[in-house]
C-alpha cells in the first residue's frame, strides 16, 4: 500500500510518496505565485494550489503501482480564507495567514467583542491573520464578494474538496478560524453570530485521521490511481508536521522553521494560556496543543540571502560565521509584522547594533540568531505558564542548516531531537493518510512505529550562557521600537 502526503505550502506544495513500513518513496515539490497586492496584504489563487497539486501527484506516481496508492492526506497552510459561491466558484483569491490587512477587524472583535467572550467561546483571541477577522473584512469592504459567500474554506480543505466533492474541514485548521470551539470541537454559535454567517456555510468537521470520502472518478482517471483511494481529512500544517515528527500525546515540542516559525506543544489536555498569546488549537492525534508562531522565520533568512545579498549558496555564507554568541548586531524578524507574542501588524524588520568593522557574516548570522531569539519569547511564554520542556523535535526548511539547529538549541537552552526526514507536513499527512486506512492503530502508533530520530544537538552551557546575555539585550529592542514601527 501507498499513501500520499500534500503539504499545501505557502511558496509551493510538497508531496511526498510513503509506503506502509514509512518508507519514504519519492518527495516532489511544485511552486507557485504569492502575491502582495498592497502593503502588508498576501494573496494567492486556489486554482493555482489545484493546478500544481495535480500536476505534482502526476510526477509523484509518475514511477510507481499507481493501483497500490490507498490514501491521501494533508497538511496545510492555515487560517487563509476561501470562499465560494452558489457554483462552488472561488469568489475571490485567497487571503493568507501572514496578510495583516485586518487591524480594524481585529481591534472590533478583540476590544467590542471583547478578549474574555473571544477566549471562552473559541479558546483565542484575534490576531490578523485568522479567519474570522478576514470573514468581517470581506463583509465591510467587499459587501458585494460578502452576499455571494455558500462556503467558507480553508485552503487544504479545498483541494480535498476538489478532490472528493466534499465540504470538510479537520479539528486543528478549524481552530485558527476563530470560529471554532476548540474545547468542545465543534463551531461556536456565538462566533458565527458575530461574524454575519451560518452554519451551512461552513465545513463538517473531522478528527484528522478521518475518511472524509474517495477520490472522484475523474480525478481517478486523471491520476490513474484506484476510485477507492481514500482521502482524510488532514490538519493545519503545524500540527500536521508535530505528527511527522512524533510530537504527539502529552508534553512534546517541536520547532518548525518554514516561511513561518512555530513551536508546538503537545497536551492530552484541553488548556489555555490566560493572556492568549499562545494559540490553544486541537491537535490532529485527537487531543490539543498550545503553538507560538512567529510570520517570518526561514523567510527572514531567504530574504536576506535572495533579496539582499544576491545568492542562492545559503550553505557558503554561514561557513564564514565564526563568533556564534558574540556578535553586537541584532536583527528583529518581522518582516510582515508579529503574531506571537506580540500581536502586532505594524512591528518591522530592523537591524541595530552596526559598527564600521560588522561583516556581511555578522548580518547573516543576526538573522539566524533573530529568528531564534524571536522564538524564544514564545518558549518563554510557555514555561511562564508552568509548562517544563527539556528537548524539543525540529522541522521544516530553515531545519537544513547545521549551523540554524546549533543556534536554536543554545539560544532556547534545549536539546534538539532531528528527525530521519525533514518533511514534516507532508510526513504527518502520510502518515494520517495511514492512519485513516487502518494501517496503524492510531496517530500515536503510527508515530512511534515510524518517526526516527537521527541525532540530538545538545546545548553548550557556555554558549547558551552567552546567548542568555545577548536574549536579555534582545528582549528590550521590540519594546522600545514600538513608537517607531507605529510611526512609520
Ligand atoms: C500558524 C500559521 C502558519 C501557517 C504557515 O498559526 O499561521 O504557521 O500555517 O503555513
Amino acid at each position: 500500500m501507498l499513501f500520499i502526503g500534500v503539504d499545501l505550502g505557502t511558496s509551493a506544495v510538497k508531496l511526498l510518496l510513503m509506503d506502509a513500513e514509512g518508507k519514504i518513496q519519492k518527495v516532489v515539490s511544485r511552486e507557485y505565485p504569492l502575491y502582495f497586492p498592497n502593503p502588508g496584504w498576501s494573496e494567492q489563487n486556489p486554482e493555482d494550489w489545484y493546478t500544481q497539486t495535480m500536476e505534482g501527484l502526476k510526477e509523484l506516481l509518475s514511477d510507481f503501482d499507481k493501483s497500490q496508492v490507498a490514501g491521501i492526506s494533508f497538511g496545510g497552510q492555515m487560517h487563509g480564507l476561501v470562499i465560494l459561491d452558489d457554483k462552488d466558484k472561488v469568489i475571490r483569491p485567497a487571503i493568507l495567514w501572514n496578510d495583516g490587512r485586518t487591524q480594524e477587524e481585529c481591534d472590533y472583535l478583540n476590544h467590542v467583542i471583547g478578549k474574555e467572550k473571544l477566549s471562552r467561546y473559541t479558546a483565542n483571541i484575534s490576531f490578523t491573520g485568522f479567519t474570522a477577522p478576514k470573514i468581517l473584512w470581506v463583509k465591510n469592504k467587499e459587501p458585494q464578494n460578502f452576499a455571494r459567500i455558500k462556503k467558507i474554506m480553508l485552503p487544504k480543505d479545498y483541494i480535498a474538496y476538489r478532490l472528493t466533492g466534499v465540504h470538510c474541514t479537520d479539528v486543528s485548521d478549524a481552530s485558527g478560524m476563530l470560529i471554532f470551539d476548540v474545547k468542545n470541537r465543534c463551531w461556536s454559535k456565538e462566533m458565527l453570530d458575530i461574524c454575519g454567517i451560518h452554519e451551512e456555510q461552513l465545513a463538517r468537521i473531522y478528527e484528522s485521521y478521518e475518511t472524509v470520502g474517495t477520490v472522484l472518478p475523474k480525478v481517478a482517471e486523471e491520476l490513474g490511481i484506484p476510485a477507492a483511494v481514500k482521502v482524510a481529512a488532514g490538519a493545519g500544517d503545524n500540527a500536521a508536521a508535530a505528527v511527522g515528527t512524533g510530537t504527539v500525546g502529552e508534553g512534546m515540542c517541536n520547532i518548525s522553521l518554514g516561511t513561518s516559525g512555530t513551536i508546538f506543544i503537545s497536551s492530552e489536555h484541553f488548556g489555555v494560556d490566560e493572556h492568549n498569546a499562545l494559540h490553544a488549537f486541537a491537535h490532529a492525534d485527537g487531543h490539543y496543543h498550545l503553538m507560538g508562531c512567529m510570520l517570518s522565520a526561514a523567510s527572514c533568512n531567504k530574504w536576506w540571502m535572495d533579496e539582499i545579498i544576491g545568492t542562492k549558496d545559503y550553505a557558503a555564507e554561514q561557513k564564514a560565521i565564526e563568533k556564534l554568541g558574540e556578535n553586537h548586531v541584532y536583527f528583529l524578524p518581522y518582516l510582515m509584522g508579529e503574531r506571537s507574542p506580540h500581536n502586532d501588524p505594524k512591528a518591522r524588520g530592523t537591524f541595530i547594533g552596526m559598527t564600521m568593522d560588522t561583516t556581511r557574516a555578522d548580518m547573516t548570522q543576526a538573522v539566524l540568531e533573530g529568528v531564534a531569539f524571536a522564538l524564544r519569547d514564545s518558549l518563554e511564554v510557555a514555561k511562564s505558564l508552568g509548562i517544563r520542556i527539556e528537548r524539543t523535535k525540529i522541522c521544516g526548511g530553515g531545519a537544513k542548516s547545521p549551523l540554524w539547529k546549533k543556534i536554536i538549541a543554545n539560544v532556547m537552552n534545549l536539546k534538539v531531537d532531528v528527525p530521519a526526514i525533514e518533511e514534516g507536513p507532508a510526513l504527518g499527512g502520510a502518515m494520517l493518510a495511514a492512519v485513516a486506512c487502518g494501517a496503524y492503530g492510531s496517530v500515536e502508533e503510527a508515530a512511534s512505529r515510524l518517526v526516527k530520530t537521527v541525532d540530538t544537538i545538545s546545548p553548550d552551557p557556555a554558549l547558551a550562557a552567552r546567548y542568555e546575555e545577548r536574549y536579555q539585550q534582545f528582549k528590550k529592542i521590540y519594546p522600545a521600537c514600538r513608537p517607531l514601527f507605529e510611526m512609520i
